[in-house]
């Protein structure tokens, strides 16, 4: 005999009702041992993603799916943990740079990433464009790479929340992704789990974000925020611009050369903005703002701290990236200045040429993606290169062009109005 009877779970939250703590971690696990059935489930998300849950109810549910596996623990290092999670955006390689960084100011950073779907990039594929580089590390190497390099960036094992992986998966096909308490504990659960002291968030409001306006963005790191700080995480949320895309470039390896770029000291202006705006966050969470990161980037620190990391999962630092074979460069139709460049554009323009997947199991092209050669703002002439696009199979091409078209304006610089990149603190 069942402590609940499942249709009596989805039949109160269809009608508005609050789900009881004993109904919540009754159908999390119940579900995660297939007792319930996925149809059962998509219907009870679906009632969620209509209806709401209170922040009682996600905190319940976060609970129940940090129950549903391991809970890591860094406690026997000899530094502070921090750790900072995106939303998820176009162009969005600040972990790359920002993991090194934060390790080189001596604060621990144990990230957990994920592949991409859909538009945005997965942090693992791009690092898997390093010659060599393993994503899947045991809990032990995980905890000996934090002590001896102090920075890891690798895949979350199986049993870190598996209810999430579960729901997750069938969230995605059933049109209940977009559900703030689902997505909030979905998140949560995982980081929770994973055992860090501070955790930074990066919440991406605009067209290339799944926010998309600052409301949603907001109530969304808020709901985020307190789930962490009442499971004894410090949690702090940023919210940031992801209608433009992040950098010049969004892909695979073109990405990981513009991380390398930012640790040597250059880069794109606005990927050095974020990536210090979040480990300064990273570093007051843990407790280390004595600390400027500018410094250790200034001072190769921080680049040292990344060759280390990517030669501890097997990758060559100094090995040559993969090159796409085939290239297709846009020119700007008129001279005058960016405007406007739309990140959704650019990021689904990537994903065609084969950056990123469609389905969970399909491969990526390392060497796929877009790179643009000026920023809103900037200034282009007629005829000059406005963007290059990458693939391996050129059949591509005319479907990311489509993409791209009405993406981007070029106009008077009069009609051009800056916007800031860190929008929001939510603490
Ligand atoms: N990322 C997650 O891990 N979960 C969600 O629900 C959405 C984005």
């Amino acid at each position: 005999m069942s402590a609940h009877d499942v249709i009596e779970v989805i039949t109160t939250k269809r009608d508005r009702g609050t789900l009881s703590d004993s109904q919540i971690d009754w159908v999390v696990d119940a579900y995660t041992q297939g007792q319930v059935a996925d149809e059962q489930m998509s219907a009870l998300a679906m009632a969620i993603l209509l209806n709401g849950m209170e922040r009682a109810e996600i905190a319940r549910w976060t609970a129940a799916m940090i129950a549903s596996g391991e809970r890591m623990d860094f406690s026997s290092l000899s530094r502070p943990t921090s750790d900072k999670h995106s939303t998820g955006g176009v162009g969005d390689k600040i972990t790359l740079p920002l993991a090194p960084l934060v390790a080189a100011c001596g604060v621990a950073v144990p990230q957990l990433s994920g592949r991409g779907l859909g538009h945005t990039g997965g942090t693992l594929d791009k690092l898997e464009s390093i010659p060599g580089w393993r994503a899947a590390l045991s809990n032990a190497e995980m905890l000996a790479q934090l002590e001896s390099v102090g920075a890891v960036i690798c895949a979350a094992g199986d049993g870190l929340a598996p209810a999430d992986k579960k729901l997750y998966a069938l969230r995605d096909v059933t049109g209940t992704v977009e559900a703030i308490p689902l997505i909030a504990s979905s998140i949560m659960s995982k980081k929770i789990a994973e055992g860090t002291g501070a955790l930074v968030l990066d919440v991406k409001v605009g067209s290339g974000a799944f926010m998309k306006t600052a409301e949603r963005a907001r109530e969304l790191a808020e709901t985020m925020v307190a789930l962490g700080t009442d499971a004894g995480v410090r949690t702090v949320a940023l919210l940031t611009d992801m209608a433009t895309p992040l950098g010049l470039t969004a892909g695979n390896a073109i990405e990981v050369q513009e991380s390398v770029d930012v640790l040597a000291g250059g880069g794109p202006a606005d990927v050095v903005e974020l990536t210090l705006a979040l480990a300064r966050e990273m570093l007051q969470a843990a407790g280390r703002d004595d600390v400027d990161p500018a410094d250790k980037l200034a001072d190769g620190s921080a680049m040292d701290v990344w060759r280390a990391m990517i030669a501890a999962q097997g990758g060559d630092p100094d090995a040559a990236l993969p090159v796409a074979r085939e290239r297709h460069v846009v020119t700007a139709p008129t001279s005058g200045v960016l405007t406007r460049l739309d990140a959704m554009a650019v990021g689904l323009a990537a994903w065609r040429l084969g950056a990123g997947r469609a389905r969970k199991e399909d491969p990526v092209q390392a060497g796929a993606g877009v790179v643009w050669h000026a920023r809103p703002g900037d200034r282009v002439e007629a005829g000059a290169p406005l963007f290059t696009l990458l693939t391996d199979t050129p059949e591509r091409f005319d479907r990311a062009l489509a993409a791209l078209e009405g993406g981007y304006d070029v106009g008077d610089a009069a009609t051009y109005t800056p916007a800031p990149l860190v929008i929001d603190r939510i603490a």
